[in-house]
């Protein structure tokens, strides 16, 4: 894969106790080695990131699933700053999930909001897994990519060429989050290829070849393979599995 790493992300959404949460990392503690080409990060609710970071097995780097656009602390009632996510020991942030850009039913984010958080994350100095994708319609409209790059552009337009070595796009269709519908691994690397392309257009030939496209929409020990033997997905941003042990089986998926 013209010498990208792999990047498996665990989500783990709005879900987990300290307890239910404990008994997961200790079972992650028994799944052997991590190959040397994959690197793992963990976004857990941010609640829980110092139990995380206290009980996480050393070789998972922590991330969080949200961070605000605010570039400072201050009066943000209800926000964590990126500085206060780096503070803990956090490495990572998810911006932009289809989730947060709905606004679960209610308000959601805009593409120049996320686009603004991500900027804001990368200077502070997280590495950013930047999530696009279609809804079903979207997809049936055969519209993806207009979709996909209407997600890109804002954070095109607002980054300087080398935000983008640390950052990640995680690809995650939404008609397949949740739902156990998996885009198939032909369908995805076309997707993964164009958003390359799309990069490659309007930021540069280097950052195309060095970004790392992650696939995300119900992966899982037993499909995961296949997605990630194609050569444009680089790695998985996984929900569902990564509550549980078979998270691993996606790590060790990895060709
Ligand atoms: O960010 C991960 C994601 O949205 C996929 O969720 O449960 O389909 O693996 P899931």
């Amino acid at each position: 894969k013209k010498g990208r790493s792999y990047l498996i992300g665990g989500n783990w959404k709005c879900n987990g106790t300290a307890e239910s949460l404990q008994t997961l990392m200790k079972e992650f503690d028994n799944r052997g080695p991590i190959p040397k080409n994959v690197e793992v990060a963990i976004c857990a609710p941010d609640l829980y990131i110092p139990l995380v970071k206290k009980s996480l097995r050393s070789d998972i780097a922590v991330g969080a699933q949200n961070c605000g656009v605010n570039e400072s602390q201050g009066a943000y009632t209800g926000e964590i700053s990126a500085d206060q996510l780096l503070d803990v020991g956090v490495e990572w942030v998810i911006i932009g999930h289809s989730e947060r850009r709905e606004g679960f039913g209610m308000v959601g984010e805009d593409e120049l909001l996320c686009a603004k958080k991500l900027k804001v994350a990368l200077d502070k100095g997280l590495k950013v897994m930047f999530c696009i994708g279609e809804k079903k319609e979207e997809r049936e409209a055969g519209i993806t990519m207009d979709v996909c790059a209407k997600q890109l552009a804002p954070a095109a337009d607002l980054l300087n060429e080398k935000d983008w070595a640390n950052m990640s796009i995680a690809y995650e269709p939404v008609w397949a989050i949740g739902t156990g519908l998996t885009a198939t691994p032909e369908m995805a690397q076309e997707t993964h290829a164009s958003i390359r392309e799309w990069v490659k257009e309007h930021v540069s030939a280097d950052v195309a070849n060095a970004i790392r496209i992650q696939y995300g929409g119900s992966m899982k020990g037993s499909n995961a393979k296949d997605l990630l033997a194609q050569p444009d997905i680089d790695g998985g941003l996984i929900g569902g599995a990564s509550l549980k042990a078979d998270f691993f089986n996606i790590i060790h998926g990895v060709p």
